[in-house]
């Protein structure tokens, strides 16, 4: 791919947004940056500008459709059209489902739900008049199997793989040249989790292994350049989290019951009233600027040999099973006997 480009990332301003910023620009892209802390996007646009690529910060909160429209106006009337919109910007809250807010549950939707219903929207808008571009929506494996302590955000992820998969089936019945499609992360070293709003005792954590942005990034602009694939897996941990979903939902329950408290909390406290990014950014105010990365730099490894897997989808087949696989002996080891006989009466049952 050697064609300059104009591309659209929401959540520009901070982790796999930035980080998948910052490529497309080394890459010599037009890179719009929509998010809503102004150091953090000015931040951003430096990293493009010295990347080699041009970028255009504009504030934009992307729970709100007209202003997601009139940050797509300006992009277009600055760099051209469309040619690839990345949806990423997210929020979320970590907590108990009946310690959430029915307010806080409604922004985490508006945000993290609607914000890419909002950017596939504008950008297929645009797309349509000329039958061409990609969408690509960076989803998680928490969209396939939902996790204790982030109902919320799991709802969100679960959403974008429906509406997505109904878009898509609509763009192929046209004939369209119009692709979409998502890329399934694992857990990434962010700065979401000192951020988002949480309510848990201990300080949040991705869940391990945990790689860098800059992984995430690359699967994000392979996608981006190779967009007929419905979806990609980044990661051993997503193959493994995505087809142990499909084969033993009931199984993952009683394990993610037993340890989805602890593996989502380092041993640090955290008071309850830490300062969160739910309705306002916390990367406004000068000097504010947080960057690609979290907290968990000693711990994230910068590499994910299965993303290349994901790029050559028939030997990922192999590799997920195998992990699945593995996984499942894994956990069969760890669960107490009781709960270990997947065949059970209640095993699948109303879990899929
Ligand atoms: N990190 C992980 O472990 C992980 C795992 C799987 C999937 N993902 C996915 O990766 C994506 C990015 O996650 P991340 O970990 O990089 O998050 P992050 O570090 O918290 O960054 C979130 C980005 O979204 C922006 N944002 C938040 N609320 C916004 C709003 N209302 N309007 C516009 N922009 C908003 C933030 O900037 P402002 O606050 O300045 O607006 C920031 O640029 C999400 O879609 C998430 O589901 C992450």
């Amino acid at each position: 791919m050697t064609n300059s480009r104009t591309v659209v990332v929401t959540g520009a301003s901070a982790g796999i947004g930035r980080a998948s910023a910052r490529l497309f620009g080394a890459h010599g892209d037009r890179v719009g940056l929509l998010a809503r802390g102004s150091a953090g996007l000015d931040a951003a646009a430096k990293d493009i500008q010295n990347a080699g690529g041009q970028a255009l910060a504009i504030p934009t909160d992307v729970a709100d459709h007209r202003a997601v429209e009139a940050a797509a106006e300006q992009v277009e009337r600055t760099f051209g059209p469309v040619d690839v919109w990345v949806n990423v910007a997210f929020t979320s809250v970590f907590a108990p489902f009946h310690e959430i807010r029915p307010e806080e549950y409604r922004r985490v939707t508006e945000v993290s739900y609607l914000g890419f219903v909002h950017g596939t929207m504008t950008a297929l808008q645009r797309m349509r008049e000329r039958d061409a571009g990609t969408i690509v929506q960076v989803g998680s494996a928490l969209g396939a199997r939902a996790i204790p302590l982030q109902s919320a955000y799991c709802g969100a992820k679960h959403a974008i793989n429906g509406f997505t998969e109904s878009v898509r089936t609509e763009l192929m019945h046209e004939g369209s040249n119009i692709h979409i499609t998502v890329v399934q992360m694992p857990a990434v070293n962010t700065p979401q989790f000192s951020w988002v709003l949480s309510r848990l005792p201990r300080h949040p954590q991705p869940v391990p292994p945990i790689y860098q942005p800059e992984v995430a990034a690359r699967a994000v602009v392979f996608a981006a350049n190779h967009p007929k694939r419905k979806q990609y897996w980044v990661g051993a941990s997503t193959a493994a989290t995505i087809v142990g979903q499909r084969l033993m939902p009931a199984l993952l329950d009683r394990y993610l019951a037993k340890t989805g408290y602890s593996s989502q909390q380092t041993e640090e406290s955290v008071s309850p009233d830490r300062p969160h990014n739910l309705w306002e950014p916390r990367d406004n105010e000068a000097g504010s600027d947080h960057g690609a990365h979290g907290i968990f730099d000693d711990k994230a490894v910068g590499r994910a040999p299965q993303l290349w897997l994901s790029e050559h989808a028939r030997t990922l087949a192999g590799a997920g099973v195998a992990a699945a696989a593995a996984t499942a002996a894994v956990m069969l080891r760890r669960l107490p006997m009781s709960s270990s006989t997947a065949g059970g009466p209640h095993a699948g049952g109303g879990s899929r």
